[in-house]
């Protein structure tokens, strides 16, 4: 059999990489940089290895491509594609438009299509199944069916293998087909009654974890002003064996998914006349820590920023990424900047973003930590200014949440 998949970032090459294994994979990606990169055999995602890539290549089971017209032939079609928000944070389905373009204009033959991509429940029932036929003049009936991806980049324990995957048709056959599809590299297929249930069971499991991290956030505030260790109460909470699950504090949440999600849930919530209130609320929560860190290591500096020397070290959204989409360290850069600090940032892992790099881990006025990666040595962080404000929890005898 012979996979198309559409988009070949995070999600998109991580299937790729394990579906080759079993299937002929065409990677299609709009980004010809990462096309002619990955067909010379090197990935740009963590977590798939450029040996994996390569042997695929020199087996004939992969090919990267940005022409349409090289998966008019194939059987199953995978979208991957971003899924972020609107300018005014609204969901923004124009990937996922694309995506249903490029298939409508090229595939001709009924397959079988899988949108991995998260989105709001009824998004394949009602916007990719439509645009699809939309795109190939109502020619083709293709069977549509949703499995949302839940990769953690960066993550050793858990795989595409091990990691259970939700999964359901628009009809029977696109089910049957789509549990055949996947057993061949996960053990584990839940299959659920409808797509819509899929689709809301990936939004509420990222609305879950940006709740508990905005209650964690705010506590964390309450710890402070309480003059008592967060960490030490929460470690406290968390012997409790059952009905605690233990979340950390942050300088904010970062990535694709956590900031997101859980919009794409409260836009189709008050779209229904339901209140979504306590997402809203979490979101604001979670965008507001990184201002309550700047105040914090303001007051702790005399009052004022303005012509200090502040070092940020990780601006990655999380540890071992180089991912910087959404990052708090953004916000902490922007508020400490607008008080008068001059600002520079510290991360090996990401090297170069916004037209700045990465700067070395020596002398600054002020050090805030927003992500340690595992390559960044704390007593160094330490060495390098006189006051250091560790967001992350993991350096010992600084100022921190
Ligand atoms: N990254 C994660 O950890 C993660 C986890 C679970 C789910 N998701 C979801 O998976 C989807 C994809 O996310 P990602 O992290 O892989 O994004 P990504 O940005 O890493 O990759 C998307 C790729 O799609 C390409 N692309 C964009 N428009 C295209 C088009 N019309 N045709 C072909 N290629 C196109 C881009 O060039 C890019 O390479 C999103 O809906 C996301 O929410 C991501």
């Amino acid at each position: 059999m012979k996979i198309g998949i559409i988009g070949q970032g995070y999600v998109g090459l991580t299937i790729s990489a394990f579906s080759g294994s079993f299937f002929q994979v065409i990677g299609f990606d709009s980004n010809q940089r990462i096309v002619d990169q990955l067909n010379s055999g090197l990935s740009h995602i963590e977590g798939v290895e450029s040996n994996a890539i390569q042997k695929l290549i020199k087996d004939g089971r992969y090919k990267a491509t940005s022409d349409g017209r090289d998966i008019s032939n194939v059987d199953i079609v995978v979208i991957a594609v971003p899924t972020p928000l609107t300018t005014d944070r609204k969901p923004d389905l124009t990937y996922i438009d694309a995506a249903c373009r490029t298939i409508g204009e090229n595939i001709r033959n009924p397959i079988l299509v899988i949108n991995e991509s998260t989105s709001f429940p009824g998004t394949l029932r009602n916007f990719i199944k439509p645009a699809i036929e939309k795109y190939s003049n109502n020619l083709v009936a293709h069977m549509y069916a949703i499995s949302p991806e839940r990769v953690d980049p960066g993550r050793g324990d858990f795989n595409q293998k091990n990691t259970p995957r939700l999964y359901a048709g628009l009809t029977p056959e696109a089910s049957t087909l789509t549990q055949e599809f996947y057993s061949k590299f996960c053990d584990n297929l839940v299959e659920v009654s409808s797509p819509e249930v899929a689709e809301a069971a990936k939004l509420f499991e990222n609305t879950f974890r940006q709740v508990n991290i905005a209650l964690v956030n705010e506590f964390a505030q309450i710890a402070h002003s309480l003059g008592i260790s967060v960490y030490e109460t929460l470690d406290a909470a968390n012997t409790k064996p059952y009905g605690f699950m233990k979340f950390t504090p942050s300088a904010g949440v970062g990535g694709h998914c956590i900031p997101v999600d859980p919009t794409y849930l409260a836009a189709v919530a008050e779209e229904h006349g339901a209140p979504a209130t306590f997402i809203r609320r979490a979101n604001e929560v979670n965008l507001e820590m990184s201002k309550y860190v700047v105040d914090r290591v303001q007051a702790d500096n005399g009052g004022s920023l303005k012509g200090k020397s502040v070092l940020v070290v990780g601006v990655a959204y999380k540890p071992n990424v180089a991912d910087v989409r959404e990052t708090a360290a953004e916000l902490v850069i922007e508020h400490l900047r607008s008080r008068g600090a001059v600002v520079s940032w510290h991360d090996n892992v990401v090297g170069l973003w916004k037209g700045e790099r990465s700067a070395p881990l020596t002398s600054a006025d002020i050090v805030v930590v927003v992500t340690m990666h595992d390559s960044v040595n704390a007593a160094d962080v330490k060495a390098s200014a006189p006051y250091v404000f560790d967001t992350t929890g993991k350096i010992d005898g600084v100022h921190g949440l």
